[in-house]
């Protein structure tokens, strides 16, 4: 039996009330996350699940597990591990990135997970309900409000921009904005997905290549080959914009 399979049997169903992912993919249960309880599955991308739980205090936080399953190799896994750890440090000096937590990681069963502020609900804000939690983000809210008010969007832009240009005078750039990773905490916007997040310099060194186009360093057997997603950041802008003419 292979690692994945051993890995499986041995998650246990969370005790307590649980809500466990649309039938259909292949993370039935959470992994166990060392002092949390899981309660319920919020989302999930091509290489990581998103969960509600909460802390011994009592605090709701959100933790992505990502899995060496989703990865063809050890290389990307482990460059979006490096990702975390560039980010983690950074992600708490300033209030428009995701709050980071805790970091872990279990290579017997082949993950590893960060734990990090949960999003507001779209209802009731930082009073969460885990049974109807809804996170509030700015795809959410799109798909809620259609167009968001002008002033909405000046302010969401501005925030971001300031966020942007603060993690880039960390080195840093982020390589995956869009509305899903654009999270409200306290109504404040905060950029996520911070696995993404690449040391400018190793994304300059993939810029600009002998045929002229951009190739950034996913292409080379990432994430990005893979999904097909666009490799280029969009500009703050491509934010402001959906936002401003949505619906
Ligand atoms: N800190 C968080 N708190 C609450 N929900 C979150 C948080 N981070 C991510 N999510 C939710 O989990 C979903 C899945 O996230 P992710 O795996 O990053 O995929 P994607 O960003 O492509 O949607 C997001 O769309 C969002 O709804
Ligand atoms: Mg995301």
């Amino acid at each position: 039996m292979g690692w994945r399979a051993e890995a499986k049997n041995r998650m246990q169903p969370p005790q307590g009330n649980y809500t466990p992912p649309p039938a259909g993919r292949d993370t039935a249960l959470p992994p166990e996350i060392p002092h949390h309880e899981t309660l319920k599955w919020i989302g999930g991308g091509s290489y990581g699940e998103v969960w509600l739980a909460r802390n011994i205090m009592g605090v709701h936080r959100a933790i992505k597990v990502i899995s060496r399953s989703r990865f063809e190799s050890d290389k990307p896994y482990d460059r979006e591990f490096a990702g975390v750890r560039n980010f983690e440090p950074v992600s708490r000096t300033h209030e428009g990135f995701m709050d980071i937590l805790q970091v872990g990681r279990n290579d017997s069963e082949g993950f590893f997970f960060y734990v990090m502020e949960a999003a507001d609900d779209q209802v009731s804000g930082q009073v969460i309900d885990s049974e109807t939690y809804k996170p509030k983000t700015l795809m959410s809210e799109f798909k809620a409000n259609g167009r968001l008010p002008f002033q909405t969007c000046l302010r969401i832009a501005l925030s971001l921009a300031d966020s942007l240009q603060h993690l880039h005078g960390h080195g840093l750039v982020h390589r995956d904005i869009k509305p899903s990773n654009i999270i409200f905490v306290n109504d404040i916007p905060k950029l996520a997905d911070i696995g993404l997040v690449t040391s400018s310099t190793d994304a300059a060194t993939f810029i600009g290549n002998s045929v002229g186009k951009i190739r950034m360093p996913r292409q080379a057997g990432g994430r990005a080959r893979r999904t097909g997603r666009r490799t280029r950041p969009p500009p703050p802008g491509r934010i402001r914009s959906p936002a401003g003419s949505h619906g």
